[in-house]
């Protein structure tokens, strides 16, 4: 058990998650569900293995990070079983039992890897959890169409447990961030910020919730930039980090955009944190998502009204589309043991999708808000030279100034991204809330 979390706290998660899946277990007629936590992958051809990360269904039961190999069962009115894995190997560290309170509300079983630790389950027992190679080691379930969609539903709304935990994960990501932001002005390269960014949050790079995304100048123009460049710049101009911790899997997911000096770009920057914060404070219960994507989209289009990028009235650039190109990706998603946690556009236990519509297409989350749901909110406006090429090509008087796009395009572009408690009246914004405590 983490020092923040009581087990009293993680008493009451188990409860909820207790009554979650006994609810479906109910409803499907099941006597039992096995969650999966997966096994090791391997490269092609090699004898080494991808990073591991639990089966999230598997990992919300736990106070710590789960290993592979292991089950949990799940039986109607018993406490839930984990079954861990004994290894006779000298080649690498064991994996031993975690200690802690945890331990009472749980009954442990050791199996080695060739025991039938699941001979005694009942004829109607479910599987979750990826599909594993060593099929004649595990036992025979039935199939239960719509049990997945049916527990991922709840998991967008996170007991105090979770929340704790992505609180002290936000607070692990602001630390890095500001280590961050020190090796920018100091003039580092991609690879230097990473690592004093990693060091800070306590936090190997196979350990990140998803690979950080450090990006100066032109290259905060990729959404999704991977690469570490290893040169130096004392004038670098930008610095785009996208990059977050996690505490036995519950992640942070935050960007700052950083820069150098006071000068239009700058400017910019400043309303867009503005927008963002407003956002922010937007995401109360019964709030549909949909229209706070379609709310940013409105604050775009000012933004780049205001700061004469485009000469076209708001609606006018709604009409043609314009935001879109400068911020065309979703205003956020649902955070959880996954980046982008499961569940984003289903919006019943039945597993009723809501897709997404043409005119946002990439919104991840298309759900109305509940109390304490996790999400992010993270508007960006960036200059991608194929997406500006591309609305030269395609809209007609698109009123842009291209010359101070010009202008713009070696800074790359902006993204803020806070990690919200959605809650009834006020939110809680865990991202500006960590960095208050460290500043
Ligand atoms: N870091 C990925 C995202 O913000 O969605
Ligand atoms: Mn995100
Ligand atoms: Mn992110």
């Amino acid at each position: 058990m983490n020092p923040t979390s009581t087990n009293a706290t993680y008493q009451n998660h188990l409860a909820v998650l207790t009554h979650r899946y006994e609810d479906a277990m109910t409803h499907f007629g099941l006597d039992a569900i096995v969650l999966a936590s997966g096994e090791k992958t391997y490269y092609f051809q090699d004898d080494h293995t991808h990073p591991f990360h639990a089966y999230s269904g598997a990992q919300q039961w736990l106070p710590f990070s789960l290993g592979a190999d292991t089950f949990i069962v799940l039986r109607s009115g018993q406490k839930p079983t984990l079954v861990w894995p004994i290894r006779d190997d000298f080649w690498h560290a064991p994996n031993p039992v975690t200690n802690g309170d945890w331990q009472s509300d749980w009954q442990l079983v050791s199996a080695r890897k060739n025991d039938f630790w699941f001979q005694d389950l009942p004829a109607r027992t479910a599987w979750l959890g990826p599909t594993l190679t060593q099929g004649d080691r595990l036992p025979a379930t039935v199939p239960c169409e719509g049990l997945k969609a049916y527990v991922d539903f709840d998991k967008a709304v996170k007991t105090e447990f979770e929340q704790q935990a992505m609180r002290r994960a936000s607070l692990r990501g602001a630390k890095g961030h500001l280590a961050a932001k020190e090796a920018f002005l100091a003039g580092g390269s991609e690879l230097e910020i990473h690592l004093a960014f990693l060091n800070a949050s306590q936090q190997t790079a196979a350990q990140e919730p998803y690979p950080g995304i450090v990006g100066l100048n032109e290259h905060a123009a990729v959404l999704h930039y991977e690469h570490k460049s290893i040169g130096k710049s004392l004038t670098s101009r930008t610095l785009l980090i996208d990059a977050g911790a996690s505490e036995h899997g519950y992640a942070s997911d935050i960007t700052r955009t950083f820069v150098r000096q006071d000068d239009e770009f700058s400017a910019l920057l400043n309303d867009l944190d503005a927008m963002e914060q407003s956002l922010c404070r937007h995401a109360t219960s019964g709030v549909a998502f949909r229209d706070l994507h379609q709310e940013t989209l409105v604050g775009i289009a000012t933004l780049l009204h205001n700061h004469k990028i485009c000469a076209l009235s708001v609606e006018e650039q709604l009409a043609k589309r314009i935001p879109q190109v400068f911020f065309p990706h979703g205003l956020g998603h649902l955070l959880g043991l996954q980046i982008h946690d499961v569940g984003g556009h289903q919006i019943d236990k039945a597993g009723t999708l809501s897709p997404p519509t043409e005119e946002a297409p990439f919104l991840r989350l298309t759900r109305t808000l509940e109390e304490n749901m996790v999400i992010t909110i993270e508007p960006g406006l960036y200059f991608i030279p194929m997406l500006i090429d591309k609305m030269q090509a395609n809209i007609a008087k698109h009123g842009c100034d291209m010359a101070k796009i010009q202008q713009f395009m070696p800074y790359g572009g902006i993204r803020i991204e806070d990690n919200v408690i959605v809650k009834n009246q006020q939110p809680d914004n865990l991202t500006r809330a960590a960095f208050d405590e460290i500043r």
